[in-house]
């Protein structure tokens, strides 16, 4: 069986095709397209902007990842897109070019959760090709922090989600206050490798619960800022006295008392989310006594992260395993394996399937 997917939830435009039967998958092509130079210089996503660039790669990247499969678009048993949660004028996008196609050359169509693509794709990768086992499942990314335990394919349960925050928008919402660009999370990462993450106190909110807020976090880094850096001025910009370290375009002309600070700063604010991100998860697997522990997500990619999920997890006996760092960020390979696995597994869903920018996952 071949799928092609289609993923326009956000800002990036992509299209995988992958052929599988039951237990064996090759992924024939899977093609992104990153819109981050259009939106960097607004600090965040703008959905008109998306929803035009979708329109403009989409069907480039759908003509690419057939040329790149080495198959006809008739050899496609099935046609998927994700149909939420995300921007609705950029899922718009995506869905209806694959229910076009679907109906246009008489094939099935599935309309996959975003949350279930990221969610199943620590299962998924180039070396390890492995059935869906029983996990606690962390799913950190820009729109989404959740906990939930997977007992299979579509068997899902929440333990926890954020009541404010996302983990990746706290790191985009701080990078923001920095000054450094977007999405935040890489440059925060970068900057918190030179830093020490003990220099400031940031608060770990909500530890005795199993949902998580990070708005705090972000509340005590802003009033931390003024202590350690100043706003320029329009006539210190204008005599030329600029921190070139975190000044870049349409950023705050920030100063920091060194550039030490502001390292430890970025070190400080991604420990205090790791910490709670690694005490929650590690928590809810003695809780629930589940032996595997899997996480996904474009946070996942964070090295410091995986690194310290890895070692509580092997502390107390727990497997762990995480999307390869190329299927953390938003991509169509892991909707595509979400499609496969339902198909395999009866699935399928009708084309007045509408799309829904707050689809839950359970
Ligand atoms: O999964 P994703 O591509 O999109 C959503 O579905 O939201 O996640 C994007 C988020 C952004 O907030 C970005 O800042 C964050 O993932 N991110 C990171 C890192 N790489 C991406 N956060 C922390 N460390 C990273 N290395
Ligand atoms: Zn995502």
């Amino acid at each position: 069986m071949t799928v092609l997917a289609i993923e326009t939830s956000c800002d990036e435009t992509a299209v995988a095709v992958l052929r599988g039967d039951g237990s064996r998958r090759e992924l024939l092509a899977s093609e992104v397209a990153s819109q981050v130079a259009a939106h960097e210089q607004y600090g965040g996503i703008v959905p008109e902007i998306a929803s035009r660039n979708h329109l403009i790669h989409a069907p480039r990247l759908v003509d690419r990842a057939i040329k790149g499969a080495k198959i006809g678009l008739s050899e496609v048993d099935a046609f998927a897109a994700t149909s939420g949660p995300g921007l609705a004028s950029s899922l718009m996008i995506g869905a209806s070019i694959a229910k076009g196609l679907a109906v246009g050359l008489v094939k099935r169509y599935l309309a996959i959760n975003h949350l279930e693509g990221h969610l199943l794709s620590p299962f998924f990768g180039r070396n390890h090709e492995s059935e869906i086992r029983q996990n606690v499942s962390l799913i950190v990314s820009g729109g989404h922090t959740m906990l939930i335990l997977v007992r299979g394919l579509a068997n899902y349960q929440l333990v926890g989600r954020t009541v404010d925050d996302a983990a990746g928008e706290a790191f985009d919402k701080v990078a923001k206050m920095l000054g450094l660009s977007y999405p935040g999370g890489p440059e925060i990462e970068k900057h918190a490798r030179a830093g020490d993450p003990r220099r400031f106190d940031f608060p770990r909110s909500m530890l005795d619960s199993e949902n998580f807020s990070f708005s705090g976090l972000k509340t005590a880094v802003r009033y931390l800022l003024p202590k350690i850096a100043v706003i320029l001025s329009e006539v210190e910009q204008s005599r030329g006295i600029t921190e070139t370290t975190v000044r870049r375009s349409l950023s705050i002309p920030l100063r920091f008392t060194s550039v030490g600070a502001q390292n430890d700063l970025c070190a400080s604010f991604q420990q205090a989310v790791i910490d709670v991100l690694v005490t929650k998860t590690i928590a809810a697997a003695l809780k629930y006594h589940f032996d595997l522990v899997t996480m996904s997500g474009g946070v996942s990619c964070n090295h410091e992260l995986r690194r310290q999920m890895r070692e509580a997890c092997t502390r107390k006996g727990i497997e762990f395993k995480s999307a390869e760092p190329w299927l953390c960020t938003d991509n169509a390979a892991m909707i595509a394996f979400a499609a496969l696995l339902r198909l395999h597994a009866g699935f399928e869903s009708q084309v007045t399937e509408e799309i829904d920018p707050n689809l839950a996952l359970l």
